[in-house]
């Protein structure tokens, strides 16, 4: 089987966040996660936005000894007019809540693409909705949609999924143009198969709708394309979204940042 152990992690950017706040979706697990850390660790008042009530006071344990703070908040994504509310007063918005089902489109349950594009395409807006008029208010805000190779490619089985990546891409370009004369950007970072439950959640539906054991789906599907035959580690793609919350990023805007292992090169 192909090694998917990672290598071992660079040394971080290095970036002052103190005074800033940052709103992070799908912080208790994977990604989000990570990114929450990361910011808290820059200094950041982190909220920390999710349904899954043990994962936050778990990511609230962690940061305890950080520079900035972690304050958990939880919310069901699916209530809009909540997020949106949730969003008021930040200066950081990382959409990242996100969920995954892998079936063929003609076995693919209605209610699960209706949930999928409301998660992952309609809170964002919601999100970036309820953030702006901070961030135009004091002329600067930074979001950052994490979106995936799936925002720039298909893979079969993924219809949701893929839908709305690509949707994605295209709020935040737009977010981008009509932020830029206000100093906030907005950018996405699109990484291949990252390390975290809703990758290994997939392995047994991979399997099933490609027709193989699941022990050929790491070499077979999920790094098949990739160049560099590894998972990602979330904490490389946190340190993806800090970059593109710093100075130096400030030209950076309406782009997609790839953490693809030359996927997208093909
Ligand atoms: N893991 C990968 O390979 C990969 C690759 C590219 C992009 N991404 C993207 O990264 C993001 C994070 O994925 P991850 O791999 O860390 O997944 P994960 O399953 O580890 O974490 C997702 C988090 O989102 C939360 N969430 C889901 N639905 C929610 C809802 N209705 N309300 C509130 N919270 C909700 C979950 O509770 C969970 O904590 C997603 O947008 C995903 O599409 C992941």
């Amino acid at each position: 089987m192909t090694s998917l152990s990672a290598l071992p992690g660079p040394p971080a950017l290095s970036l002052d966040l103190g005074g800033r706040t940052a709103l992070v979706t799908g912080a208790a697990g994977g990604i989000g996660r990570a990114c929450a850390l990361r910011l808290a660790a820059a200094g950041a008042e982190v909220r920390a936005v999710d349904r899954d009530v043990a994962g936050l006071d778990e990511l609230a344990e962690r940061a305890r000894d950080l520079a900035g703070t972690v304050e958990p908040h939880v919310l069901d994504l699916t209530d809009l007019d909540a997020a949106e509310l949730a969003a008021a007063g930040t200066d950081v918005l990382v959409n990242n809540a996100g969920l995954q089902l892998v079936r063929p489109i003609e076995e693919f349950p209605p209610d699960v693409f209706h949930t999928v594009l409301t998660v992952m395409l309609e809170a964002p807006f919601r999100l970036i909705r309820g953030a702006l008029p901070h961030m135009y208010g004091q002329g600067w805000g930074r979001i950052v949609n994490v979106s995936s190779v799936h925002g720039l490619r298909a893979s079969a089985f993924k219809s949701a999924y893929v839908s709305a990546k690509h949707g994605l891409e295209g709020l935040s370009k737009t977010t981008a143009l009509e932020g830029a004369p206000h100093g906030v950007t907005s950018n996405c970072v699109n990484p291949a198969y990252v390390r975290t439950p809703l990758v290994e959640r997939q392995i047994a539906d991979q399997a099933r709708a490609h027709g193989i054991p699941e022990e050929r789906v790491p070499a077979e599907v999920l790094l098949k394309d990739s160049a560099v035959k590894r998972l990602i580690e979330p904490e490389e793609v946190a340190e993806a979204v800090v970059y593109l919350c710093s100075p130096q990023a400030s030209f950076v805007t309406g782009t997609s940042l790839v953490l693809d292992g030359g996927w997208t090169a093909h």
